[in-house]
């Protein structure tokens, strides 16, 4: 049968500069799209929102490289100081949005309906949200995952049940907190079976979309996860800033 491209998320955080970023772009984007062709795979570039501009001419020309970005306001125009609206976010190439990554839950206080809004902005511009959710160290530990991550879903899926008729697709990404910048993953079984849980979730409202994994994805950790027959793809922070081990993930074989 054939399987759909893996999709690798680059989020490139706050960590290049804009010149950096448009360096990075302009030394290695010709290869990775190469390395994407072979290897079957559709990487989103997700740069911070001051690079977008820059960076998106290194695109022109390219099949298997996409922008994104990292956040959106919650409103798509008005008198918002600081915000960045999802209309100049399509404007300037985004056909992905990064919504509910832990770091801006916890530094901007979003909620799960924050979430679910950003995401249903994004749907209605034409933009594919990639959602995350996950649990935090503590629920990992007290084996109480699934309740943290049923709740977070039931509010999500509320307006997914509304918008599942509608293009573009959404993606889910699942992020454990304790996952992410920590060098941990979780185990392969574990992954499959929260997958799995996922999947039965979006299917008892008549939805799907493709799943991705991230936190603490790198060449060494990436073995034993890519194998799984739920996940789509990952959604990568440190090692997608360093080229050599970005390339090494775009090319591996599962
Ligand atoms: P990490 O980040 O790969 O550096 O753990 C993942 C993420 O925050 O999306």
């Amino acid at each position: 049968m054939h399987r759909p491209d893996r999709i690798i998320v680059a989020n490139w955080k706050m960590q290049f500069t804009v010149n950096e970023a448009a360096t990075f772009a302009q030394s290695h984007f010709v290869q990775l799209d190469q390395l994407a062709q072979e290897n079957r795979c559709s990487i989103v570039i997700c740069p911070s929102f001051e690079a977008l501009y820059p960076i998106k001419p290194f695109l022109k020309g390219l099949s298997k490289l996409s922008l994104g970005a990292q956040n959106c306001s919650l409103f798509a125009r008005g008198a918002f100081t600081s915000q960045v609206s999802m209309l100049s976010l399509a404007e300037l190439g985004c056909t992905f949005c990064i919504i509910g990554h832990q770091e801006v839950r916890e530094l901007h206080r979003d909620t799960d309906h924050d979430v679910a809004n950003k995401a249903a902005l994004a749907c209605r511009l034409g933009v594919s949200p990639i959602i995350c959710i996950g649990e935090t160290l503590e629920t990992f530990n007290n084996g109480t995952s699934r309740s943290y991550l049923e709740k977070q879903l039931t509010t999500i899926l509320k307006f997914l049940v509304e918008c599942a008729r509608k293009t573009p697709a959404f993606l889910l990404a699942y992020e454990p907190i304790w996952a992410i910048g920590s060098g941990k993953t979780p185990e392969p079984s574990y992954l499959a079976d929260v997958l799995a849980w996922i999947k039965e979730m979006l299917a008892s409202r008549g939805l799907s979309c493709p799943l991705l994994y991230g936190g603490s994805i790198s060449e060494s950790t990436i073995g034993p996860l890519s194998a799984l027959a739920d996940l789509d793809g990952f959604l990568i922070g440190s090692a997608s800033v360093d080229f050599q081990k970005f390339k090494n993930i775009v090319s591996w074989k599962s």
